[in-house]
């Protein structure tokens, strides 16, 4: 079976989205998934392109034994369009943007993260301009979160 391919989308690609990609990775990789999916992340901004995470992300995601370290930012453009079969936006400003940005036709591959994965109308809230502890909680809703979005693609493929 070819992999679902997934394409997380933040504002910056520097907090939330490296952060989920780095998550996804690890849990499928728990799951003996990895085979099944793959995954990236970009962002609607380009002013973090080509640097590395956020350093309070790296570190959230080291304490949780997770390295994403080595990613680097880049920004959505309409190629990923045809490369992803999913496009889940962390907010619904950056589900919004990215309908702007879509190809007639590729606009159904977008959605809400916590929509898709858990049914739940809610946004991954931006933690840039907040402290340390804002970067815990954001491990967990996308812990959380993309627990839910293996299963549901489990679900998917049987
Ligand atoms: P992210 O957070 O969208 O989760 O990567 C942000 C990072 C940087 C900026 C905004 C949001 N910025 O404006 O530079």
């Amino acid at each position: 079976m070819k992999p679902v391919r997934i394409l997380f989308v933040c504002l910056g690609n520097i907090c939330r989205s490296p952060l989920a990609e780095g998550v996804l990775r690890a849990l499928a990789a728990q799951k003996g998934l990895a085979s099944q999916i793959s995954v990236d992340s970009a962002g609607t901004g380009g002013w973090h392109i080509g640097d590395p995470p956020d350093r309070r992300s790296v570190a959230v995601a080291r304490r949780h034994g997770i390295d994403i370290s080595g990613l680097r930012g880049r920004k959505v453009s309409k190629v990923d369009f045809e490369a992803f079969d999913l496009i889940l936006g962390m907010d619904r400003e950056n589900v919004r943007t990215l309908g702007q940005i879509a190809p007639a036709g590729l606009e159904g591959k977008i959605d809400l993260f916590l929509g898709y994965a858990c049914g739940r109308d809610q946004d991954v809230p931006d933690p840039y301009y907040d402290g340390p502890e804002a970067f815990e909680r954001l491990y967990q809703m996308l812990e959380a979160g993309c627990s839910s979005l293996l299963d549901r693609l489990e679900e998917r493929a049987s």
